[in-house]
Formats: structure tokens, sequence, C-alpha cells
């Protein structure tokens, strides 16, 4: 389910759980430390933030009655991180690998784990589109997996299906000046000189003091900074570029000189943007154009401003080295826009670490159905106190499947036990069964291809140890007393408000 947050006048409906635990006021210091480790998730491999949070907070209620029973809290922690490590050693016995990455079957591979990523989201009905965006997306890039050059570009109105990929760099137009009208609009290879450089005409004497002796000098001022600029201007027309990109402003005066040479100009151009056309068109970013280099030029395709939906875009097509790719999307309210680009940053992220580890499990519950039968057989094999712990850390895993169920409107209680006879036949072939959330029962989630990179799986489940471990292992809270200088300093800015008020009055 999504959930409404809202933030003084803002609302965002998102079922991001790291954006979720981002808007929320955490005060409680054990919550805070459990939020950070989600958050730690988040950054790490982009999906299943949720489910660490979801599991820590049953590993904790498992760990709550032995606490209230009189065991020690070592104990506890002993026995769930060796439960964690005999679970991340199964998840590796059995992943499912692709090793041929030029395969088709490696992007079907792909695919599908974008597809498991985006079917809790609100975009879930276009899972099929989406995912084939997002997977095309990160195959442009080059063996970094650099997620800033895949550009995610808002565009209200329109259906969502008409969202696109730009195999290039697009961004809205930017805030031009009088003779924009004037220059083209579409060029084929042209060149393209990248500047972090204000093209305006700048008045020098506003910077400086300068004297002069009779009233004639004062018109060699004037000359001198029209100089300046248009000596800047000529440099740049003369290296044959026909766009001209720049981080800083590009004013009148150089906007209708490039109009009258049959160039094209941009100005403000956003810092992410700029990096992402200088990879895409194996250009320089500039900050002088006293001597511009044939080498810190950029070529592309095909440049070509167009109108879509209400606004006007720039874009970069067909690059010699395409690094980078950006993401159209289009939709009705902006709030649906912006949760839709959550969803798709998770997705992002999982085909990236999918790329980098292509090795998946069955999701929907079946794997971590499958490590709870595990261990809970390993529980038998040890004793004392031991084995409770153990035991009780299999039974907190099927909070996954047993929350999947209750999400779905159905009865979590006989899904499960559907789900333990099935993990439970001698043979291995019931391994991959999860929770079916559209028909109320349970089926093999591997061959639906509801796949989940490994990686996600084993990070989730180890952070959600890792969070639960911490809170256990403090035994005492202190509130620290502020220090003195603080406290005096504290008093000093009260008293002083209420001078301020009397003053007021
Ligand atoms: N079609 C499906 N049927 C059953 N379970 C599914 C299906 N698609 C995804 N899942 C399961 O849903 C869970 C993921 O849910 P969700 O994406 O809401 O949370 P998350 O990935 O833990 O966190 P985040 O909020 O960061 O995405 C995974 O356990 C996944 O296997
Ligand atoms: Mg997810």
């Amino acid at each position: 389910m999504d959930k409404l947050i809202h933030t003084g006048d803002k609302a965002t409906v998102t079922n991001d759980g790291a954006t979720i635990i981002q808007l929320l006021d955490i005060v409680h210091p054990a919550a805070k430390a459990l939020a950070d480790v989600a958050e730690a998730q988040d950054n790490e491999v982009g999906d299943g933030t949720t489910s660490v949070m979801i599991l820590s907070g049953e590993f904790l209620k498992e760990a709550k009655s032995f606490i209230e029973d009189g065991m020690h809290s070592r104990t506890i922690i002993k026995g769930f991180r060796e439960a964690t490590r005999i679970a991340v050693q199964k998840i590796r016995d059995v992943e499912y690998k692709v090793t041929n990455h030029q395969s088709p079957e490696f992007r079907e591979l792909l695919v599908k784990c974008a597809k498991t990523s985006l079917n809790s989201k609100l975009v879930a009905s276009y899972k099929e589109f989406f995912a084939e965006i997002v997977v095309d997306a990160v195959m442009k890039l080059d063996a970094d997996l650099e997620k800033n050059m895949i550009g995610i570009k808002h565009v209200q109105g329109g259906s969502v299906l008409n969202s696109f990929l730009v195999d290039g760099v697009a961004f809205k137009k930017t805030f031009s000046y009088a003779g924009f009208e004037q220059q083209p609009k579409k060029f084929e290879n042209p060149k393209i000189v990248i500047l972090n450089l204000e093209l305006e005409l700048k008045s020098e004497k506003e910077n400086a003091e300068i004297r002069i002796e009779n009233p004639e000098d004062y018109q060699s001022i004037v000359d001198a900074e029209w100089d300046i600029i248009y000596g800047k201007l000529e440099n740049i027309a003369k290296t044959g570029a026909k766009v001209v990109l720049s981080k800083l402003p590009i004013g009148d005066l150089a906007t209708q000189y490039f109009a009258d040479r049959n160039m094209f100009c941009a100005g403000r151009v956003a810092q992410e943007d700029i990096l992402r056309v200088a990879k895409a068109t194996g250009g320089q970013v500039l900050t002088t154009v006293s001597e511009i280099a044939e080498t810190s030029l950029g070529t592309v395709g095909y440049f070509e401003e167009l109108q879509i939906g209400a606004e006007r875009y720039n874009i970069f097509k067909d690059c010699p080295n395409s690094k980078t790719a950006t993401i159209v999307l289009r939709g009705g309210a902006e709030q649906y826009i912006e949760e839709a680009e959550r969803s798709l940053n998770d997705a992002i992220m999982v085909v990236r670490r999918a790329i980098k580890h292509a090795s998946v499990v069955a999701g929907g519950g079946a794997i971590e159905m499958e490590l709870s039968r595990i261990i809970r057989e390993y529980s038998r094999t040890i004793s004392g106190k031991h084995q409770l712990v153990v035991n009780s850390y299999a039974r907190a895993l099927e909070i996954i499947p047993k929350t999947l169920a209750e999400n779905a409107g159905f009865d979590a209680v006989e899904i499960l036990n559907k789900l333990r006879q099935k993990h439970a036949a001698a043979s291995n072939e019931g391994r991959w069964f999860g929770v079916d959330v559209n028909k109320g029962s349970i089926f093999d989630t591997f061959e639906q291809n509801i796949w989940e990179p490994s990686l996600v799986k084993v990070n989730a489940i180890s952070a959600a140890c890792e969070a639960a471990c911490l809170v256990l292992s403090v035994d005492e809270t202190v509130k620290a007393a502020k220090s003195e200088q603080e406290v005096t300093q504290a008093e000093m800015a009260l008293r002083g408000r209420g001078r301020g008020r009397r003053f007021r009055k």
C-alpha cells in the first residue's frame, strides 16, 4: 500500500521505504538507528528498504520475549548473527547465475528484476513498458554504471505511456533573451562548445575605480568593454561550432551575435545536464575561450529543440560515445510523476546491481521461506537457549511472505501454512514457492518471473540483523546533560527573546 505523508503544505504519495523514512520526523533514538540502517540499504543497493525495516522490526519482536524471560542479549545477538551467516551462505548456494552477459537471456534477467522491483509501486500497471526503458537506459552506460548518467525529466501532461527514452541528453529549454527566435533549432553533426563562462556585456566600471582626465577617455573604457565580449564571441564562432552551451548566463548581446551567425546557444544549463552533455558528446567544459582546442569540442549526431507537451526541450541524440541516456516521464499529476521517478530509481539501481552480479533469487517471499526452513532445520542440530534463538530467527523470516499476503488482502495464516508445506517437501521442487498476490494462493515465483538480485536480499537480511543487534546491544539509555556553555547560551537566547517581546510592546 502507498503512504501519503503530509509535510507542511506538501503531500507526498509514495511506497518507497527510503522516501518514507526520510520524510518522517523520527524522534526515538532507537528508531533513528533503524532508520539509518535502512537508509544505508537504500544507498548501497537502492531497493529493499521496506524489507529491512519489516525484518528488523520482527527480529526485535522475537527478541523481546527472550529479554522478558531474562535471557542475556548477548546470547540473542550471537544466535541472530549465526543464523544470518547461514542465510547468506544459503542464498549464495541457491541463487541462479547467468555468466554470458551478451546473451539474450541476460537481458531477460534484467527485465525481470526491473519488473519485480516495479511490481509494488504506483506504476505497476505499466511495469512492462518501464522495465524495458530502464534496462535500455542502464545498458547504455559504461562499465562504471554511474547513475548520474541517466537523467530523468518530468513533463506534466500526456499519458504515462508517452514517456520515452532519449539515447543521449535532453533538458528543458533554458531562459533565453531576444534574438533566440532567430536561431536555428536543428543541426546535423554540429560541433558543440560547452562553457562554464558568462557571456554578457560586463560593465567594468562597476568593478573597478577608474580615474579619467578628460571626457573622451570615457568612451575608450566603454569600447574596451565591448571589445572584451566581442573577442570572446569571435573566438567561439571561429571554432566552427554550431551549438554553444553554458552553465552561466548567456546575455542578449551574445544571443543576437550567435543568431546572426546561424548558431544556437543556451545559458544557465543545470550542472548535471552540462556534465552529461560533456560525457555524451566527448567535449570538455571550458572556463576560458581564449584558445579553444579542436579536441575540447563535442559533437553529436543530431541536435534539435522539440516541443514535448507544453514544454520546449533541447535534445542531443546519436552521441559518438553515448554513455548516457535520459528518461522523459509524462503523466497527469506532478505527484504521480514524482513517485514514478522514485520507482524508476529503484528499478535502475536493481538493474545496475543485477548487471554487476548477474545472480538472482525468486521473490514474493519464496527465498525467505526457504531460508526459514533451512535455519529451522539447522536449529534442531543444536541445543539449549541457542536453539530457541535460532529457531525464532527462522520464524521471523516468515514475516515477508506474511506481509505480502496481508497487503494483498488474503488470509496470511492459510497462505503461510501452504508455503511451509511446499518448502518442507523432500524434493527440491517447492523451494521457489511464494505468495501469489493476485489469486491469494501460492505459486512458483521463479517460473512466474518474480526475480530479485540476490545481492538485494543478502544486503537486506544482513542489514536487518545488524539493525536489530545494534538495538539489542544497548542496555541503558543515557540522556546527556547539555554542557554548561550550551545551557548558558540557551538561557541567553531565551532572555533575549523575552526582551525583544517587551520591546515590541
Ligand atoms: N508479483 C509479485 N508477487 C509477489 N511478490 C512480489 C511480486 N513482486 C514483488 N514482490 C515482492 O515484494 C517485495 C518488495 O516490496 P517493495 O518493493 O514494496 O519493498 P522493498 O523492495 O523491500 O523496499 P523499497 O520500498 O525500497 O522498494 C519483495 O519481497 C518482492 O519479492
Ligand atoms: Mg522494491
